[in-house]
């Protein structure tokens, strides 16, 4: 059901009497619940934000529109975990309503100052014609964990050239000096971030757009993310507004990145080669990172995109976050493997090898929807080899390696409820390789998969039926030697 305006902006406080009620009886009667992976409790879910190391624990909230599963007043919700296996729900992180703040408590980030977390993000207010009037604010968090919200904005206007679409302050230190990042359109209506930099993380001076080769990309950057890997320079973000380009840019909006030599911080210029897409699967968007106490850089993204709808959301909730990635860099290209630490959430384990020759094969013990799956193939002389899974009567996933084309291909056009089939059912992606290993996570409602150690990342939603379990492993048109492990999540 689609609320109007009214029914979307309003404070959990103005819920109708039984309504919070219904919404938790209906999530709990879904059979779409995740098991191992950050979900709202009721409502919908989108960008994870202010992701922080602080005191011994990772601090990570989310976007939460608790009354429905449409866009509507946003909070923040918290959750925390010592070793990103595990994540506590702490409740209700940053609650909007306030006068810089009236229509949400929009994307930010977080940064650690005198053992104090600053949560910096944008306050979304709308005026009585409904024109958006976007604050970049700041609330505290102390060592108690309370958090509060500053009175008054740090940015508390739009610089002259740039639209309302002014949001999702990304925050750094570096020289000595704050910097943040913030995505941006230009008054001609193209996308860009522009760059603000601060003593005290409390008085912030525009310092100008960056300027990058993609001129014009898109109508809009959202969620930009800024950092230095290997000596590099790299910059994420969310442009919409790109149009399909063969396998490239198939989703309704695109989530990616360009790497360079560093930022020049005084000129704002960021020489840099050409936009990569970070994830080849049907639901990734707004990504964020955060620095391990290690120095590992850690990204979680939205396993959602806006403007569509999904399964869950006749069942009162919507979206989750993807598992951790690390992150680092192959000759200009990132790499994002499993966080090493979801190991920890290893249960029972099985092991097969078998050599495949046009066949499809099962194996003892190798089922279930909540699961972690690495398997790996060499020895090839088949057309194509790979993984059924999530199998029912008349369901399946299918990831497949075509040996001929080159590629690897994820077809969710049997995974059961359908999801946004007007932009395809199928992703790809090219990958020259002589050996293949996919690493998948399934849970009840999604997968990531990992291609070659995480040169190449795929991560869906799908829908299938509880009973639909079953995983088979195939080689068509020759054979193909197989080796996997399976563990129960
Ligand atoms: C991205 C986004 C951000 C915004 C937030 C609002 O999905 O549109 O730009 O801050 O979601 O929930």
């Amino acid at each position: 059901m689609k609320l109007s305006n009214e029914q979307k902006y309003r404070l959990l406080e103005q819920a109708e009497p039984n309504e919070l009620k219904r919404l938790y009886e209906l999530v709990e009667k879904s059979h779409w619940r995740q098991s191992y992976h950050i979900q709202p409790p009721i409502g919908l879910l989108n960008d994870p934000n202010g992701f922080t190391y602080y005191q011994g624990e990772y601090h990570l909230f989310y976007q939460w529109f608790p009354l429905g599963t449409d866009h509507g007043m946003k909070y923040w919700y918290h959750t925390k975990s010592r070793d990103l296996a595990e994540w506590e729900d702490v409740g209700i992180g940053i609650t909007p309503g306030g006068r810089y703040d009236s229509h949400g408590a929009y994307s930010g980030s977080g940064i650690v100052k005198d053992e104090l977390l600053y949560l910096m993000y944008t306050g979304n207010t709308r005026d009585q014609d409904w024109v958006r009037h976007p604050f970049q604010n700041m609330a505290i968090m102390d060592t108690s964990g309370g958090i509060t919200k500053r009175e008054m904005p740090v940015i508390d206007a739009v610089p002259h050239g740039y639209t309302d679409h002014f949001r999702d302050p990304k925050v750094w230190e570096q020289e000595g000096r704050y910097w943040c990042v913030i995505g941006a359109q230009r008054t001609d209506h193209t996308g860009c971030t522009v760059l603000y930099s601060s003593e005290d993380l409390m008085e912030w001076s525009f310092e100008g757009e960056i300027s990058t080769r993609l001129d014009p990309f898109g109508y809009m950057w959202e969620c930009p993310d800024y950092f230095e890997l290997d000596g590099q320079g790299v910059l994420l973000f969310s442009p919409q507004g790109i149009e399909p380009q063969g396998a490239y840019y198939s989703n309704i909006y695109q989530s990616g990145y360009v790497v360079g030599a560093p930022l020049q911080l005084d000129t704002r210029s960021f020489a840099h080669g050409d936009f990569q897409e970070l994830d080849r699967g049907f639901d990734f968007y707004a990504q964020q990172t955060t620095v391990a106490p290690d120095g590992r850089r850690i990204l979680v993204g939205w396993m959602g995109l806006p403007e569509i709808d999904y399964p869950t959301d006749e069942h009162g909730w919507a979206h989750c976050l993807t598992l951790p990635r690390e992150l680092t860099l192959r000759e200009g290209k990132l790499i994002q493997r499993p966080a090493r630490e979801l190991e920890r959430l290893r249960q029972e384990h099985h092991h097969a090898q078998v050599e495949l020759r046009d066949e499809c094969v099962s194996f003892t013990g190798f089922e279930g929807s909540s699961y972690e799956l690495l398997c790996q193939f060499d020895t090839m002389d088949g057309d194509r080899f790979g993984i059924e899974f999530r199998i029912g009567t008349d369901e399946k996933t299918v990831l497949t390696y075509d040996r001929k084309l080159r590629q690897v291909v994820l077809d969710r056009s049997r995974s059961g409820k359908p999801v946004a089939v007007e932009y395809g059912e199928q992703r790809s992606c090219s990958l020259e390789a002589d050996q293949i290993r996919f690493h998948l996570f399934v849970d009840t409602s999604s997968v990531e998969i990992f291609v070659n150690d995480g040169e190449e990342v795929f991560t869906s939603r799908i829908f299938p039926e509880t009973d639909s379990t079953g995983i088979r492993f195939f080689a068509e048109g020759g054979t193909a030697s197989c080796e996997a492990d399976w563990w129960k999540l």
